[in-house]
């Protein structure tokens, strides 16, 4: 029987990366996965086909709608959608064979297979009718998430679809309705309205983006519907006839009242993500779940079982991968007796439309609802000199601060690049820095990051280009 310090169930973000962190720990590491490839959903139908996608898409928009006023002047463009398709496919086994260069340069097993816990110290790895048992010293459960499914609508990937089937669609749809007006909807709503469908978002909350800081939601809702995106707020799809050439959605008020209907050729829903532990035999084994079906971890991700952590998706907290791969750091050095750590106060959240909106920390109605008193500071795109000359001005920073401190307490943003210039508020915040910290670093010109400097000037009420 083969035997490890550490087997990772799942090699997703946080799995692959907590392996590798082992790794290098010193520790004779495996991994299990049961997908034909390794990298989890991020890797395969999640993060990087959506961003290739987005990428791709954007660049159609371009040609089509911004080169002529640079002056550059080409026909108009034409979709060749497999070869979109193919693009996309490329970057994801690009990265998939990356993945599997760090399990070979860091000399970690990779047990093909469903990993199912049979104790403390004992995994079952089975594929093709065939097992075997391998024992460990740590077993690290990274088994992420799945998509949630509304009750009496069946998804096909065809024409009613998950974020899965909309990553693969063999023909842009006349018309998408999506369900959930949440990062996922808005940045395939995005990528297909880019390549020619009309776009219906049915949310069942009365905003966008939930969770998002309000006034950042309700810019960016204005902006999308000047791009053509429809929103129906407040309202749910209750079910959708196949029967027909085209699908028809009841949808009614969320708050009761009379249904009506919606004609859509592609249903896309996308309603959030549930913890994936099917097959794991946690019960059996003894690890205790909680309330909402996530394994059930302690502030040092350890669960109820002895020598079993967890950690990413399938636990609490948002559903990203940056944070799965953290927590996949973390708790490779808490195994190995070190201090392991991830500051959940400081992790950015991104959607990656056009143009972006980024977020660390709190929000203004967080901040209110704890009674904390906070100055703000805002600056618009609009009187950014980089952003004027792009002609690419939509948005603007937002900085929440201290009223005592000037300790920065959240930060968010609409623009362009917004998913890239959220990073120098992560690293202020982890640092405990204030407005005034940010205002007097220097920021090269001409940037968009100018903005954020501005913004945090604008704390003080003394931004100097507005
Ligand atoms: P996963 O990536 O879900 O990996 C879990 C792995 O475990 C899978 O490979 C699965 O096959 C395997 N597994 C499960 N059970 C077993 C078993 N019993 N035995 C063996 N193997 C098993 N997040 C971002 O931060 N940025 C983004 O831009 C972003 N875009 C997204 C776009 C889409 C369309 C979707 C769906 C998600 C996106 N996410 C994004 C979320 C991100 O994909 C997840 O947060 C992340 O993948 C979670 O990582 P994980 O390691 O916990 O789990
Ligand atoms: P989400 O939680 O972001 O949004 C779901 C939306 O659906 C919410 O607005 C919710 O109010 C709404 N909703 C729920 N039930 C509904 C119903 N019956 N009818 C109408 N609306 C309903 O979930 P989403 O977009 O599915 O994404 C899943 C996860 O994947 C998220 O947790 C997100 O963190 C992650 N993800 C992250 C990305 C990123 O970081 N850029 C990109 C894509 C996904």
């Amino acid at each position: 029987m083969a035997t490890y310090d550490l087997v990772v169930i799942g090699t997703g973000p946080g799995g692959y990366v907590c392996a590798v962190r082992a790794a290098q720990l010193g520790m004779k590491v495996a991994v299990v996965e049961k997908n034909a490839t390794l990298g989890g959903t991020c890797l395969n139908v999640g993060c990087m086909p959506s961003k290739a996608l987005l990428h791709a898409s954007e660049m159609f928009e371009e040609a089509g709608h911004s080169f002529a006023k640079m002056g550059v002047s080409v026909s108009a463009p034409k979709l060749d959608l497999p070869a979109m398709m193919n693009f996309k496919q490329q970057g994801i086994d690009g990265n998939v064979k990356g993945v599997e260069f760090l399990m070979k340069k860091n000399k970690i097993d990779v047990l093909k297979g469903t990993g199912k816990i049979l104790g403390t110290g004992k995994v079952e790895v089975s594929a093709d009718g065939k097992s075997q048992t391998v024992e460990t010293k740590s077993i690290v459960i990274a088994t992420g998430s799945d998509i949630a499914r509304l009750k009496g609508i069946e998804i096909d990937e065809k024409r009613i679809v998950s974020s899965t089937g909309a990553l693969s669609l063999d023909k842009v749809p006349g018309k998408l309705l999506i369900v959930g007006a949440g990062v996922i909807g808005l940045e395939l709503g995005s990528v297909w309205h880019r390549l020619g469908a009309e776009v219906v978002v049915v949310e069942f909350l009365d905003r966008i983006l939930p969770g998002m800081d309000g006034e950042i939601a309700k810019q960016f809702q204005r902006i999308l519907e000047k791009q053509g995106f429809a929103f129906k707020l407040g309202a749910k799809v209750t079910a959708v006839d196949t029967s027909g050439k085209t699908l028809k959605a009841t949808i009614e008020p969320a708050a009761g009242g009379a249904a009506g209907t919606l004609e859509a050729d592609v249903v896309l829903v996308c309603i959030g993500r549930v913890p994936f532990t099917d097959g794991l035999g946690l019960k059996e084994a003894g690890v205790a779940l909680d309330n909402r079906g996530r394994v059930q971890i302690d502030p040092h991700f350890a669960t109820s079982l002895k020598g079993v952590y967890a950690i990413g998706d399938v636990v609490a907290g948002p559903m990203l991968a940056h944070k799965a791969e953290d927590e996949g750091v973390a708790v490779a050095e808490i195994i190995a007796g070190q201090a392991g750590h991830v500051n959940y106060d400081v992790i950015p959240g991104v959607v990656y439309t056009t143009p972006e909106v980024s977020s660390v920390g709190k929000t203004e109605e967080e901040l209110k609802q704890a009674g904390v008193a906070y100055t703000v500071g805002k600056f618009p795109f609009t009187a950014n000199g980089r952003s004027k000359v792009n002609q690419t001005t939509d948005g603007f920073v937002k900085i929440l601060a201290d009223a005592k401190t000037d300790r920065v307490l959240g930060v968010h943003i609409i623009g362009r690049e917004a998913g890239e210039m959220i990073h120098e508020a992560c690293v202020l915040m982890e640092f405990g820095g204030s407005a005034e910290d940010l205002a007097r670093t220097c920021h090269a010109h001409p940037t968009r990051s100018e903005a954020v400097k501005e913004a945090a000037l604008a704390v003080g009420k003394r931004a100097i280009h507005m």
